[in-house]
């Protein structure tokens, strides 16, 4: 062995094959195959089940050992077709009605190919990805009526947009020092508001803020199921007459249970005489800005400190696609940038373009996001979207009807949006507890039918079968679906 062979390293010696591949035209033939396959399943969605039950067998060949040695790409996309896609939850499909997720859209689908592509990190640095998202934000700002001067920034999901806003709030409340000293000084009197029928994410952003969820009240619901605002002024008045210091009013636009959307004008009215920061909770409901017989609706909305909402919801963006917006955009930003010498800003080059991204959240390597937003606003334009939002809230109203006309069911809640909560009597002489076992019985008999796929929560404390319509892909025959299913079911299901 030559004398300097013999000093390189060992890996220096080797040049280790890339993980690209060999033969580019296989992996292109490959691709379109992959790509066929999917636009194959979009196309042709609704001759299948919405979802199925998963046999154990399939399961099963998702918890083997880590595979050491290579497999073929042809393999893993088989294994794909035959063991993963038909047994996804099916919230693309046109029947499914549970929880409130969004349908997606092919023009986010391939969007969300070419982004991993580019593998752009959009965490900051001098690149479009980046001016991507800012013009995304800039579109946010027209829909919400906010100024340039508001921030924002693309998140998972409400949850985080929730809790982003929840943090901007006690900055503003406790000041910066509160990032170096806690809370511990001065937040142990803040105290937050939201609905009884507030998303749960809004407690769980309490406690991961370390404000705790004793510190939020939950104010009951008035009988359209929105905040009660006399309750709330109430709750106020005497967490401060208990030296307490009200600092976060979280309202909500849209909620999860019923659609309800809280009296958002009277909330701005009151964080303003009471100085506390006015959050809107708009996961589904605020991109309801779009659809013209919901935005008056929503007024008030455009006054709010803060916004969380979901382009991945009524937006119909590829999961996942969460977003804030706050107006405050010097705040929002004092709530996160940190700078550290690796992350130097210039003021040209690379690391030029500040502020960055990661200065107006906690993430600092972040996936590019924007982009099947973007394509998404481009191709279809927002009033399809609008269009889009309008049209659930119409199918909502034909499933309402479709209850009322029914002997054997029950709406157990208004219709005010998207959402439908309703129940089946039953059998005669069933109440209480074995009423709600039926109805859940049910919900779960209409999943696996594979028909429909409702999900379930409780109205006035009893269980009640629900609907959200948010998919662009539902008709009334998939309502017809649902409430056929129901009554079907109902006559045989045994008790
Ligand atoms: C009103 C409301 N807030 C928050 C959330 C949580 O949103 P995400 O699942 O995107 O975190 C939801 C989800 O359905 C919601 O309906």
């Amino acid at each position: 062995m030559p004398a300097e062979a013999a000093m390189k390293p060992e890996s220096h010696r080797t040049t280790p094959d890339s993980l690209d591949p060999q033969d580019w035209q296989d992996l292109r033939n490959q691709g379109h195959r992959m790509l066929d396959d999917m636009i194959d399943y979009l196309s042709s969605i609704r001759g299948r089940p919405v979802w199925q039950p998963i046999p154990d067998a399939v399961r099963s060949t998702f918890q083997v050992g880590l595979p050491y040695e290579p497999g073929s790409l042809d393999d893993a996309h088989r294994r794909f077709m035959q063991d993963i896609l038909p047994y996804a939850v099916g919230n693309s499909h046109p029947g499914f009605m549970g929880w409130v997720h969004g349908g997606g859209n092919p023009v986010g689908m391939l969007a969300e190919m070419l982004a991993a592509g580019l593998n752009a990190n959009l965490g900051g640095r001098n690149q479009i990805p980046v001016e991507v998202e800012r013009q995304v934000v800039q579109w946010v700002r027209e829909i919400l009526g906010f100024s340039e001067e508001a921030s924002g920034l693309f998140v998972t999901g409400t949850s985080m947009a929730n809790l982003i806003a929840l943090w901007v709030a006690r900055v503003a409340m406790l000041g910066t020092a509160v990032r170096k000293e806690g809370i511990a000084p001065n937040g142990g009197k803040l105290v937050a508001y939201t609905s009884a029928g507030a998303h749960g994410c809004i407690a769980q952003a309490m406690d991961l803020a370390g404000l705790g969820t004793a510190a939020l009240r939950l104010i009951p619901m008035n009988a359209a199921f929105e905040i009660d605002m006399a309750l709330l002024e109430a709750a106020i008045a005497d967490d401060r007459a208990a030296g307490l210091q009200p600092f976060f009013v979280a309202a909500t636009a849209g909620s999860v249970d019923v659609g309800a959307i809280d009296p958002l004008s009277a909330i701005a009215d009151l964080a303003v005489r009471e100085q506390i920061w006015f959050h809107v909770d708009g996961a589904y409901g605020a991109l309801g800005m779009l659809a013209p017989e919901i935005a008056p609706r929503l007024a008030g909305m455009e006054r709010a400190n803060s916004v969380a909402l979901d382009f991945h919801k009524w937006g119909q963006v590829p999961y996942d696609a969460g977003f804030i917006m706050v107006r405050d955009g010097a705040l929002h930003h004092a709530t996160f940038s940190s700078p550290v010498s690796y992350l130097r800003r210039e003021s040209r080059g690379m690391a030029g373009g500040s502020p960055w991204p990661c200065d107006f959240g906690p993430d600092l390597s972040r996936g590019f996001r924007a982009l099947k937003a973007w394509f998404t606003l481009q191709v279809y334009g927002a009033d399809k979207l609008g269009q889009v939002i309008s049209h659930t809230c119409a199918l909502a109203q034909y499933m309402k009807q479709r209850i009322e006309t029914s002997a054997q069911l029950e709406l157990l809640a208004p219709v005010s949006l998207n959402i439908v909560c309703f129940r089946h009597r039953g059998k005669s002489g069933m109440d209480g507890a074995k009423l709600d076992r039926f109805n859940a019985d049910l919900a779960v008999a209409i999943q696996e039918s594979g028909k429909a796929a409702p999900s379930t929560t409780l109205i006035n404390g009893q269980l009640a079968i629900r609907a959200a319509i948010v998919n662009h892909r539902t008709e009334s025959a998939e309502v017809d679906a649902l409430i056929d299913s129901a009554l079907e079911l109902g006559e045989t299901l045994s008790v």
